[in-house]
């Protein structure tokens, strides 16, 4: 099949006049961006990790009102329990007391979002997509998506996950190359360091591994990376940083600003922000995190909650050498445009270099 025809068969199926996705970014998903994106006539999505259910209702109320599209809910796969290490956390605070705000002893306690009620918050939004990551949904919760025609995009960093996600009833499987910007999605939390493949590896591998639609991410920031993904295979690209450099994705000033002047090389895999690995710009904070006389970060969500306090005001005082500023590594192609204009730039670019199919 050539590229036109996946995305052809893609954007059909999906309702879609350009194969580009929003990425769904927790903390970064604001309803404008989604709207943009579904404007130039692509799909948006909300990052719900930390949202309940009534503020998942209003993200997709807010967006179906304002746009004919579909788009997509994203949530986290929980991973098991996390073992405490008072010990090693009473270091950690002790560290992280350098760098902001005193953590008292019970942060590290701090609970997440409920994934249940999210799930069930998820289905009576009613999404066109319904996206995983950093594992699968639990069989029952495939079933109730098929049962309201809610498609299921999966996560995955690797050939075995793909192959996994096809077992499990995935629609689709989103292939994050370990480029990509924020969290990496392993299934493996533990492991996560171990399957690090890039993009140019991982779209063909997958496409030739599972019989889906692939949609590529991870490093994907301007058209030539859109043209490539989908000469490698993919269906269609989902794009994260890029995004983030848009007004309407709303982050703080210097953070989108690092992002237009990061190279590739200075962002780095870290897991001293939320103890899971993510991709983030090398600031001060990551340095000072990984030195050998640094306290090893503890497991997520235990980090996440012990970094609170400092990522809360390290971003309330725009402070770019502490705060938590999550960048793939194709971060600098990015230009700061509206998101309806970028996503539109880039399928026109990308279809310049695909030529007539
Ligand atoms: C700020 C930010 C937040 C993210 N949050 C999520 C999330 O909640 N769920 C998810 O599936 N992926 C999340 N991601 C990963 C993106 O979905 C996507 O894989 C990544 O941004 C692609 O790489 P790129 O940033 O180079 O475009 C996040 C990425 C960023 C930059």
């Amino acid at each position: 099949m050539t590229p036109h025809h996946r995305v052809n068969a893609f954007c059909t199926a999906y309702g879609l006049r350009l194969p580009i996705l929003m990425a769904p970014m927790a903390g970064a998903s604001p309803p404008a961006l989604a709207v943009a994106v579904a404007r130039a006539g692509g799909m948006g999505a909300c990052g719900a990790l930390s949202m309940d259910a009534a503020q998942i209702h209003a993200w997709a109320e807010h967006v179906r009102t304002q746009t004919n599209g579909a788009f997509q809910i994203n949530t986290w796969i929980p991973d098991p329990a996390p073992v405490r290490d008072r010990a090693q956390e009473a270091q950690l605070r002790a560290f992280l007391g350098q760098w902001g705000p005193d953590v008292p002893p019970e942060a590290g306690d701090a609970p997440l979002a409920d994934f249940e009620a999210q799930c069930a918050a998820m289905l009576t939004a009613g999404p066109s997509v319904i996206s995983s990551i950093m594992g699968l949904y639990p069989a029952a919760f495939v079933t109730a998506m098929k049962e309201r025609g809610i498609r299921w995009f999966a996560t995955v960093t690797t050939v075995a996950e793909a192959r996994a996600a096809e077992d499990a009833g995935a629609d689709a499987v989103i292939a994050q190359g370990a480029e990509a910007g924020g969290h990496r999605g392993s299934f493996d939390a533990e492991n996560a360091e171990a399957g690090m493949v890039g993009s140019f590896a991982l779209i063909p591998a997958v496409a030739d591994a599972v019989s889906l639609p692939v949609i590529a991410t991870g490093g994907i920031a301007d058209g030539r990376g859109v043209a490539a993904a989908l000469v490698l295979g993919a269906s269609a690209v989902q794009i994260g940083t890029a995004l983030l450099r848009t007004p309407e994705a709303a982050i703080p000033a210097s953070w989108a600003e690092a992002i237009g002047r990061t190279a590739p090389e200075e962002t780095v895999p870290t897991r001293a922000f939320s103890g899971r690995l993510a991709r983030a710009i090398r600031t001060p904070y990551t340095i000072a995190a990984a030195a050998q006389d640094s306290p090893l970060p503890a497991p997520y969500p235990t980090q996440r909650a012990l970094t609170g306090p400092l990522r809360r005001e390290a971003q309330a005082a725009n402070d770019p050498a502490r705060m938590q500023m999550w960048a793939g590594q194709s971060a600098a192609l990015t230009r700061p445009d509206d998101a309806e204009r970028m996503v539109s730039a880039l399928w026109k670019s990308a279809e310049s270099f695909l030529g007539q199919g």
